[in-house]
C-alpha cells in the first residue's frame, strides 16, 4: 500500500524532471501517453487500488487524484509555454520600425543638367538634341574649323574606322538645328561629349556640355553677356564673380571664355582652378558669318551668339567636389550625398 503512495509521488517527480530536460511538444505528448494514456502508468496504478485496505482507500484515492491532477497541470503548462513560443515565432511585431527601401535618385550631373535647362527655359530657350556619334562635317567643317585645327587630330578626338567620330563638343547641334529650321532660333542642347584627354582633377575622356544658340535680328555681345550673367546669378547666387576673356573659337567671332570665380578657394588659388582663382565655365561668342552661310542663313539679316557650358565644372562648383573623377566612379558613399 505505502508503495502505491510512493509510486504516485515518484511519477509526479519523474514527469517534473523529464519536462525540465525536454519540454518540446513531442516530449509533452510522449509523457502524456506514458503516464496518462489508456495503457499508461496512472491507469495501471489505479488498478492496484483494489488491493488497498478499505480504511486507507480514501487517503490513497485522494493521493491518486492529486497526483494525476499535478501531472496533467504540468503537461498543460508545458504545452501552453511551447505554444506561446511558437506563436511568437510566427507573429509580426507591428511596433518595429519598417525597413526603408533603398530609393534611387538623380546623379549630380543629371541634377545640374536639369537645373541649367530649367534656368534657360525660363529665359525662353527650348531643348534640342543631337547624336553622340557625329560626322566630321557637323562636328568640324560646318563649324568653320580649319583643316589644321588641333582638335581634328586623332590624338584629340575619337574617330571610328568609317571616319565618323564621337562628338568632341555639343556645337554640332547648332548646325543640325539651323539646318532643320528657319531663324529665329533659341535652343539649349545638353549632352555628352568625348575627348582624348588624360584624366586629371578637372578633365575626363567624356564629359557633358550644354550648348546654347540664339539667332535673331540685331543680337549683340551685350545680349550674350546678360544671358550668361543672369545664368550665373540664377544658378549660383549673386556672390559669384564672372569674367569674360577674349579667346578664339573657329565658329564664333569675336569669341570669349566665360569664367566663374572659384568657389572652392574663393579666388585664392587651388588645384581645381589651377591657382588662377577662376574656373572656365563656357566658351562663347557671336556666331561666325561663315557658320550662318554654311546653313543657308543670310548673315546680313541674322546674327546671334552661342555658348557651351561645362556641366561637370558647374557640378563641382555647386557641390564643392575637388576632383572630377568622383563623378564617374559610381561609389555609393559619394553618390548618396546628393
Ligand atoms: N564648343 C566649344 C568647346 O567645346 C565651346 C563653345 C560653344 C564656344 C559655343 C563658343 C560657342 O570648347
Amino acid at each position: 500500500m505505502s508503495s502505491l503512495l510512493e509510486k504516485l509521488q515518484q511519477s509526479v517527480l519523474d514527469v517534473q524532471a523529464r519536462l525540465q530536460q525536454d519540454s518540446s511538444p513531442e516530449a509533452v505528448e510522449e509523457l502524456r501517453i506514458q503516464f496518462l494514456g489508456r495503457n499508461g502508468l496512472l491507469p495501471a496504478l489505479s488498478k492496484e487500488m483494489g488491493s488497498v485496505a478499505p480504511e486507507e482507500r480514501k487517503n490513497v484515492g485522494i493521493a491518486f487524484n492529486s497526483s494525476r491532477k499535478a501531472i496533467e497541470d504540468m503537461l498543460q503548462d508545458a504545452k501552453n509555454a511551447a505554444g506561446a513560443v511558437e506563436a511568437k515565432k510566427n507573429s509580426i511585431d507591428v511596433t518595429l520600425p519598417g525597413r526603408l527601401a533603398n530609393a534611387g535618385h538623380k546623379h549630380p550631373i543629371s541634377i545640374m543638367i536639369d537645373e541649367c535647362v530649367n534656368t534657360f527655359r525660363r529665359m525662353g530657350f527650348i531643348v534640342a538634341e543631337g547624336p553622340e556619334i557625329e560626322d566630321v562635317y557637323h562636328n568640324f567643317d560646318a563649324l568653320n574649323t580649319p583643316m589644321d585645327h588641333p582638335s581634328r587630330d586623332r590624338g584629340d578626338t575619337f574617330y571610328f574606322a568609317d571616319g565618323r567620330l564621337l562628338r568632341s563638343q555639343t556645337s554640332p547641334v547648332q548646325i543640325r538645328v539651323m539646318e532643320s529650321q528657319e531663324p529665329p532660333v533659341r535652343i539649349v542642347a545638353p549632352g555628352r561629349c568625348f575627348r582624348r584627354d588624360t584624366p586629371d582633377a578637372t578633365h575626363g575622356m567624356n564629359f557633358h556640355q550644354i550648348e546654347g544658340l540664339y539667332i535673331d535680328k540685331d543680337v549683340s555681345l551685350a545680349d550674350l553677356k546678360s544671358i550668361l550673367q543672369n545664368f550665373a546669378w540664377e544658378v549660383f547666387g549673386e556672390k559669384i564673380n564672372i569674367r569674360l576673356r577674349p579667346h578664339f573659337f573657329p565658329f564664333t567671332e569675336p569669341s570669349v571664355e566665360y569664367d566663374f570665380s572659384c568657389i572652392m578657394c574663393g579666388g585664392k588659388g587651388c588645384p581645381v582652378c589651377k591657382n588662377s582663382g577662376y574656373i572656365e565655365i563656357a566658351g562663347a561668342g557671336m556666331v561666325d558669318p561663315n557658320v550662318l552661310r554654311n546653313v543657308g542663313y543670310d548673315p546680313e539679316v541674322w546674327s546671334g551668339f552661342a555658348f557651351g557650358l561645362g556641366i561637370e565644372r558647374l557640378a563641382m562648383l555647386r557641390y564643392r567636389i575637388g576632383d572630377i573623377r568622383y563623378l564617374y566612379e559610381n561609389d555609393v558613399r559619394f553618390l548618396q550625398q546628393f
